[in-house]
């Protein structure tokens, strides 16, 4: 088996209760990484850790909003004191609305883009001086297909995944003096998160299992595992020449559309 190199570092991962960021935080524990989960509700924190450390990890976890510097900043210095020098960090955590341009209000536009862009953008000026004075220096941030994809309904998503993506370029080459590796993963459909709530919101949840599966080559959604096991790749040694780019989870569903 190779070895990820990941034993006893830290790696601090933003959407950790959530459906992609916990299978990410999980497979973090199990190649012997230090974990700092940060999500949004409490309950859901405290949940996610414990199964985390039954799984033996050592982990931290904080409830806040990932917007909010000054809290994200105390985050990172509290694991830091407690776990050594920050290797990693994974932006998972995102929101979907959806509307369209005619009727979706501002303020659903400005949560959107602020979770998902301005969240990113917060979490990963905060976490620069941390990874700046580890030997493991990486950061992944989710993105997805509809980055590449128009939608009606979807246009606000789209957008702010694109902004990931363009944001994951653009910081690359800042951070490269640093040492600092920065990359995203462009997961198609994946079970569970997102796609869970989209099947509790539909008539006919198979049939929307159906359509999305053969949308990708693989004839499937993604499991929260493919996207974790792509990302803690990404994170590790074996990706040390790897910068500036995405790995595109999604079993052949951008190329299946000819993109
Ligand atoms: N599920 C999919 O099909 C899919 C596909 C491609 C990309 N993605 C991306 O993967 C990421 C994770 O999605 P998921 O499917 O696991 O959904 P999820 O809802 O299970 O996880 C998202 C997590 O982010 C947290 N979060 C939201 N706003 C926050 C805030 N302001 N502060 C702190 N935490 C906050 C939520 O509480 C939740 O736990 C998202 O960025 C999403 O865009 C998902």
């Amino acid at each position: 088996m190779i070895a990820l190199d990941l034993a006893g570092q830290l790696v601090c991962v933003t959407g950790g209760a959530g459906s992609i960021g916990f299978a990410t935080a999980s497979r973090l524990v199990d190649a012997g990484a230090s974990v700092l989960v940060l999500d949004r509700s409490k309950e859901q924190v405290d949940q996610a850790t414990e199964s985390l450390r039954k799984k033996g990890g050592r982990v931290l976890g904080v409830a806040l909003d990932i917007r909010q510097s000054e809290s994200v900043g105390q985050a990172l210095e509290k694991a830091t004191s407690e776990f050594g020098s920050l290797a990693g960090l994974v932006n998972a955590a995102g929101i979907l609305r959806t509307g369209s341009l005619r009727d979706m209000p501002e303020e659903l536009w400005e949560e959107i883009y602020s979770v998902n862009v301005t969240g990113t953008y917060v979490c990963s000026k905060a976490a620069v001086p941390y990874l700046a004075q580890s030997p493991q220096r990486a950061i992944v941030n989710v993105s997805s297909v509809s980055a590449f994809i128009g939608s009606d309904e979807g246009f606000a998503y789209t957008t702010t995944k694109g902004a990931v993506l363009s944001f994951t370029y653009g910081i690359a080459g800042d951070l490269a003096p640093q040492g600092i590796r920065v990359n995203a993963v462009c997961p198609g459909w994946v079970s569970g998160g997102f796609t869970q709530q989209a099947m509790d919101a539909s008539d006919n949840p198979e049939a929307l299992v159906e359509m999305a599966s053969k949308l990708h080559y693989l004839e499937r959604m993604a499991t929260p595992q493919d996207v974790a096991d792509a990302i803690v790749w990404l994170l590790s040694p074996l990706a040390s020449f790897i910068t500036g780019t995405a790995v595109f989870v999604d079993g052949g569903y951008m190329v299946k559309r000819g993109l």
